[in-house]
């Protein structure tokens, strides 16, 4: 089945998804989160991206393309807190919920970039999305589409945040720029064309108070008062 935004374009987003297999998530942390952050983007997991997941995460919360579950697995949340994943991929759901161990967790299928019927009537204090729109097809402007599903299910106080890496203009190392380029190649990255400027832009046509700020090639934003209307024919 293809996955659609609109009727002038058609996406499918299963690649950016597909490649998360036991295997890879076995590796995932290593790779990823220990050798990639550091050296490839420019970002460390432990000085950057996981004080800035804990500074924002809350006790009602709704953790969106799970990966390995690192940042929720590291979020402090106590035996019995109730956590929501929602992901594509049906093993990045099973090694997060295992990883959470006595955390009290829902799983979701779903694809973030539709309608979230499997949400209906939830609202969350805090929404993260760690490195899922480099995964996801089309342009920034497109990839609002997510924002547009996800800030439904944010409460009126609530935030909206994560990280994602950037495209060809963000400043990539040698290093970088060989993972990125082979990544968008198989499909599993398309952000050869985000910057942070699109992102901020993406991000306004929701969002009331937005802040995006530049690590290495990676963008932290975030987000919050939702606006109530999404601008016509974006979804
Ligand atoms: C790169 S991993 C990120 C893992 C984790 N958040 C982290 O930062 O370490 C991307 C995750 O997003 C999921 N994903 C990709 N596209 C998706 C989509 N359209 N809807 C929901 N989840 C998606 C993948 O299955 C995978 O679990």
């Amino acid at each position: 089945m293809e996955h659609m935004i609109d009727s002038a374009r058609q996406f499918d987003t299963r690649p950016g998804s597909a490649v998360y297999g036991s295997l890879v998530l076995k590796l995932y942390d290593a790779w990823v989160l220990g050798i990639s952050n550091q050296l490839a983007w420019r970002c460390g997991t432990r000085q950057v991206l996981l004080p800035f997941y804990r500074r924002h995460v809350s006790a009602n919360h709704l953790e969106v393309g799970v990966g390995s579950g690192f940042y929720p697995a590291h979020a402090g949340f106590h035996a019995g807190q109730q956590v929501t994943l929602l992901d594509l991929n049906e093993h990045s759901l099973a090694a997060t919920a295992r990883r959470l161990g006595h955390t009290q967790v829902t799983q979701q299928v779903g694809d973030v970039m539709q309608p979230l019927t499997m949400l209906e009537g939830r609202q969350f204090d805090s929404i993260a999305l760690f490195y899922l729109l480099h995964c996801l097809p089309g342009t920034m402007s497109e990839k609002a589409c997510a924002f547009a599903q996800l800030k439904a299910h944010l409460a009126p106080d609530g935030v909206l945040f994560g990280a994602t890496v950037l495209g060809d203009e963000a400043g990539h190392n040698l290093f970088g720029r060989a993972l990125q380029r082979e990544y968008n190649r198989k499909g599993i990255f398309d952000n050869q064309r985000d910057t942070r400027q699109s992102l901020h832009a993406a991000l306004s046509l929701h969002f009331n108070e937005v802040s995006v700020e530049q690590k290495g090639v990676v963008a932290l934003f975030v987000a919050r008062a939702p606006l109530p209307r999404a601008p016509a024919n974006r979804c």
